[in-house]
């Protein structure tokens, strides 16, 4: 999809052209600059049928000859000044209109006067358009030429600060695709995702961005005594990959920031299975990697300046097959701590404990962040709008936070501690790895913390958010593609460290 922004609307040709109302105050007209959409807005107000609330629409056909637009939208703003989330929201409800329409060519007019920086409503509207009209269709087959549903191929925004408004639209669209990546990486199966898929998809990353990508296969990794992942990697046939790539900026001194996402490409629970219902929506439990891999590709294509980021993708299935790892196994993790394996179903620490090792003291990175489906506790206490958050450092916690708040990825902090840590200590090993007497999300991440040190590092547990992530018109069924926009956000600002 293209986006441009354009001063004024004169000329413009559209399938559909967009105007954003506010509500009426009682008994006031609303406002609108189209006089054919006025006049109908009007008598629309009379009947009741669009006042201007939040989320409202109303299609119009506009007289032939006028204009260069073959269907007028209106959307309701409602009463309060648009967050840049309602924005998000509007791109989304857009979205849902140019699907029923077919629309290809739409243009939006970007209101004047409103508080939220010019830059901030392009990106908001171009995000809520691209994640709004995400499809995931390709092992549908198409019968009919009717269904075949058409992608919209081009965004014009109408701005009166064309310049400001068009670095929010080139951000917004670059992190709305990075994410509609990620999304489409979770939708397909785990016969068609599998760890292989991810470290070729690092490699073709490497290749057409000219990065670094390094694979670690069976072999190396037995070299490294990366015995988590190999450990969880016994009962299925199909061979893990620890998957690495780096983006680097080439300035000197430049900090590092290490990136690990959890590629569980099907996590069947292993020998602790889990129960059959749903058990088809661990294919998702890849979506911390997904994540990663989506962020740094829209690094890349920015060019993002000043930190070097490197992402790390553990990847195997969780299979009971034979040779599959036992409760009460010790296994020994890269960093020589042993682990007292109490339930094969908490298979997500033991490979991104052995990638947080691995990573920090090769890569002595300034910050690590690792995202992950760990823990269906994290439901339990948080539902589906909230990603936990866990940190050991307060300013990149707050950093994490704010990153949150501004992309409409929420994340909320749990506590750490000795306490918790206490639950994970086994009589026969060093740790074990599951937490008796609750808190399964936060002794999930004390777990974490054993292996990265002094570090400042964030763990973002998603298994809420990851798919079936609170429903907005910008955020379909199935895997949302969280943690791309949220690390982008925060990435764009970089700035804990001074
Ligand atoms: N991938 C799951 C976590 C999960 C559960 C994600 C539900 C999304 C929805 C993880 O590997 C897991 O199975 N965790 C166990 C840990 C338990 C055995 C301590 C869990 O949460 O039940
Ligand atoms: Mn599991
Ligand atoms: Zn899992």
């Amino acid at each position: 999809m293209k986006v441009t922004v354009k001063q004024s609307v004169a000329g413009v040709k559209a399938d559909l052209l967009v105007f954003f109302l506010g509500q009426a105050a009682d008994g006031e007209p609303l406002s609108c600059p189209h006089p054919h959409l006025a006049d109908v807005l009007a008598q629309a107000q009379a009947g009741g049928d669009f006042t201007g609330k939040d989320g409202q629409t109303l299609v119009v056909y506009p007289p032939a000859g006028q204009g260069e637009a073959s269907r007028l939208l209106a959307v309701g703003l409602g009463k309060e000044a648009p967050s840049q989330e309602s924005w998000r929201k509007c791109g989304g409800v857009v979205a849902g209109v140019c699907q029923k329409k077919r629309v290809r060519r739409v243009v939006m007019v970007m209101p004047a006067g409103l508080v939220l920086p010019a830059s901030a409503m392009a990106q908001a509207l171009t995000e809520g358009l691209i994640l709004g009209s995400y499809r995931f269709d390709r092992y549908k087959t198409v019968t009919e030429d009717e269904e075949r549903p058409l992608a919209i191929e081009e965004l014009v925004l109408i701005a009166e600060e064309v310049k400001t408004a068009r670095q929010g639209a080139a951000w917004g669209l670059n992190g709305a695709l990075a994410a509609c990546r990620a999304r489409d990486m979770a939708n397909e199966p785990a016969n068609h995702w599998t760890p292989a898929d991810f470290a070729a998809y690092g490699q073709d990353l490497a290749r057409r961005y000219g990065l670094k990508c390094m694979v670690l296969g069976k072999t190396e990794l037995a070299k490294l005594k990366m015995g988590g992942l190999l450990a969880v990697n016994q009962g299925t046939s199909e061979p893990p990959q620890m998957v690495i790539v780096e983006y680097r900026t080439g300035k000197r001194g430049a900090p590092t920031l290490l990136l690990v996402g959890k590629g569980l490409t099907f996590d069947s629970g292993g020998i602790s299975i889990k129960p059959s219902a749903n058990m088809h929506e661990m294919k998702y439990d890849m979506c911390g990697g997904a994540a990663v891999l989506a962020c740094l590709e829209a690094m890349a294509q920015e060019r993002l300046r000043g930190l070097d980021v490197v992402a790390i993708v553990p990847a195997t299935d969780n299979m009971p097959g034979p040779g599959a790892l036992k409760p009460g196994d010790i296994i020994t993790q890269h960093n020589g701590k042993t682990v007292e394996i109490i339930s094969t179903d908490a298979e997500g620490r033991l490979i991104l404990a052995d990638a947080l090792a691995y990573g920090i003291k090769k890569f002595k990175p300034a910050a690590v962040i690792d995202l992950a489906t760990l823990t269906g506790a994290v439901i339990v206490g948080l539902g589906h709008h909230l990603t936990g958050l866990m940190s050991n450092d307060d300013k990149l916690a707050a950093q994490i936070v704010r990153a949150g708040q501004e992309s409409g990825e929420p994340v909320w902090r749990l506590p750490l501690g000795k306490d918790y840590g206490k639950q994970i200590e086994s009589k026969v090993a060093d740790l074990k790895n599951v937490g008796d007497q609750g808190a399964g999300t936060i002794t999930a991440g004390v777990f974490l913390q054993e292996f990265v040190g002094e570090t400042p590092w964030a763990h973002l547990d998603i298994a809420g958010t990851a798919w079936n992530f609170t429903e907005k018109a910008y955020v379909p069924k199935g895997p949302s593609g969280i943690g791309v926009r949220l690390l982008l956000e925060l990435i764009r600002n970089w700035n804990f460290r001074g």
